[in-house]
């Protein structure tokens, strides 16, 4: 696997190390997953099992399609898009700990799920390899322009792409300094990105869902606290309750809003 090695780059790689690492055992994190999302996935993403099924619909993913998933983190979302459609689904991630926890899963369904360790931003698959791809609140961690030029060379003619997409306010861009400007989803940085690059895509509002997932996971977190403070688990409480909280600060304050985008190629 090549692997950018820039500080942002690193940064990214110890955090998820570090979080498919500790959720692999921890309990409170399973029981926040299935509460939160409707499916313990071990989700650090934001897409609960109605936004998963609403990308599935939007994709039409069709029987022994070949799909790939950007960022897969442990393989479950992709295991469920094979379970639910008989695609031949393929997960790449960065963090080697999820992509481990992903081939345990691939090693019960070797026929229609294949996981390996690789960058988004220098995908190791041959031109035209895919029906469909999948980025579930991935492709924040890579130059979209770059990203999206190699993952539209990996689609067939006819091929599909649909992104979860959250453009924002968040801890590293306070509101105040926040561009509302790029809220509309025509004027998403993805959606300037698809334009520069002359992808054709639809986006639908997810923006309120997002709003009731977080109320959601604040609610959850409160109430399993107690939990993740017996396993020693806090980071995964604080980096979630952050999440939510920042979310939903942003969008009271109407700097936020959230997006699937569903690009299709002629
Ligand atoms: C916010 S999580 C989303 C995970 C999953 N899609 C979900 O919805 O729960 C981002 C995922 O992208 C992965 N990731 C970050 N940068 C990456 C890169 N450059 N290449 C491949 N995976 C990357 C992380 O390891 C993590 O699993």
């Amino acid at each position: 696997m090549t692997i950018d090695t820039s500080a942002a780059v690193s940064e990214t790689l110890a955090f998820y190390e570090r979080f498919y690492s500790a959720i692999a055992t921890s309990r409170a994190y399973a029981e926040f997953c299935g509460r939160v999302f409707g499916r313990n996935f071990g989700q650090h993403g934001f897409a609960d099992m109605a936004q998963l099924q609403a990308l599935i619909e939007a994709l039409a993913v069709q029987p022994d399609d070949d799909v790939l998933d950007l960022g897969c983190g442990n393989g479950g979302m992709a295991g469920y898009i094979a379970e639910t459609t008989g695609a031949y689904v393929t997960g790449i991630d960065i963090s080697p700990s999820a992509i481990g926890q992903a081939q345990r899963l691939a090693a019960v369904r070797p026929d229609r799920l294949s996981f390996r360790a690789a960058d988004i931003a220098s995908p190791p698959f041959a031109p035209a390899s895919f029906d469909a791809l999948v980025a579930i609140d991935t492709l924040y961690f890579v130059d979209l322009d770059t990203s999206l030029s190699a993952l539209a060379m990996l689609l067939r003619p006819k091929g599909r792409l649909a992104i979860y997409w959250s453009q924002g306010a968040n801890p590293v861009v306070p509101i105040e300094q926040f561009d509302r400007g790029t809220l509309p989803p025509d004027n998403t940085d993805l959606a300037r990105a698809l334009q520069r690059r002359g992808l054709d895509y639809r986006a639908m509002d997810f923006t309120a869902a997002d709003y009731r997932h977080a109320q959601l996971k604040r609610a959850v977190l409160l109430e399993l606290r107690p939990q993740f403070e017996a396993e020693d688990t806090m980071f995964l409480y604080d980096n979630r309750m952050g999440e939510a909280e920042g979310v939903l600060a942003a969008i009271d304050a109407g700097a936020h809003a959230r997006y699937l985008y569903l690009i299709s190629l002629p």
